[in-house]
């Protein structure tokens, strides 16, 4: 019967020696170079214009995954919850991001610590076929101040490296498709423009106050082994707030 069917695995656990190494924050993972050095220096402009300096904000880190972005938002004075679904990268993040840093798995605990001043989800959405509903979901656990920050694919850069013994399968001008890091895990995956973002945000009173499409810089390509094609940026960063605050 249908109802005694295990659930299915989670397929994020299979890459937990990607994305739950280890890290210690004097060392650039190599995994996660282009997180570190192209897309989190936008993040952190957007935290920067966007709120109050100096305080120390309650942050959530949607699908946290090995903890690093936890850790770093820890470092720089928040207090911080990390959500991930995943039970092997939930035991990376709690390694990499210890107490104070919460990391759960538990939908619950993740309610329980709202209204957040700051939902961040980095390279989370686009894995996330109902978009509109997590998004209803975490514009919930914001205070009416605060803002959702996050990190998608910029879908030219996914197209640009989709075909075969690609990372990327997409149908000729389909928006979704599957990415495979390695042949054995392949994983939905889900293309939204900036402008899908902002249509599926506006029902819900959240409004676009950060846009970026940061480039691969000629530092990190002449320092990381990248192996895709990186004439697109990789990240499509989008930070919202609520209509009548901004
Ligand atoms: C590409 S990894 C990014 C992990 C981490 N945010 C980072 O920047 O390294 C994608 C993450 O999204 C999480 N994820 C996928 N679907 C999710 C969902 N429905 N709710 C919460 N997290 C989800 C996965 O478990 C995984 O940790």
């Amino acid at each position: 019967m249908q109802d005694n069917q295990p659930p299915a695995a989670n397929p994020w656990n299979a890459l937990v020696d990607v994305f739950g190494q280890p890290w210690d924050s004097d060392s650039v993972p190599e995994y996660a170079a282009d997180n570190i050095v192209i897309a989190w220096p936008s993040l952190r402009a957007a935290m920067t214009r966007l709120l109050p300096a100096g305080q120390a904000l309650n942050v959530l880190d949607f699908g946290c995954g090995g903890g690093l972005w936890c850790r770093q938002l820890h470092a720089l004075g928040h207090r911080v919850t990390g959500y991930e679904p995943a039970q092997d990268l939930v035991e990376s993040a709690r390694r990499n991001a210890p107490p104070p840093v919460r990391i759960t798995d538990a939908p619950a605990a993740m309610q329980a610590g709202a209204p957040y001043d700051l939902i961040t989800a980095v390279m989370v959405f686009p894995f996330i076929a109902d978009l509109e509903a997590q998004l209803r979901q975490l514009a919930g656990l914001l205070r009416p101040q605060g803002c959702l920050l996050f990190a998608a694919f910029n879908p030219p850069f996914v197209r640009d490296n989709a075909g075969d013994d690609q990372p990327f399968q997409l149908a000729p001008g389909a928006d979704h498709g599957r990415m495979a890091l390695r042949p054995e895990v392949s994983i939905p995956c889900y293309l939204r423009s900036a402008e899908q973002h902002r249509a599926l945000c506006a029902p819900l009173g959240l409004r676009e106050v950060y846009h970026d499409t940061p480039p691969f810089t000629r530092e990190f390509l002449e320092r990381y082994a990248f192996p895709l094609r990186t004439r697109h940026g990789e990240y499509l960063i989008q930070g919202f707030g609520f209509d009548a605050q901004v």
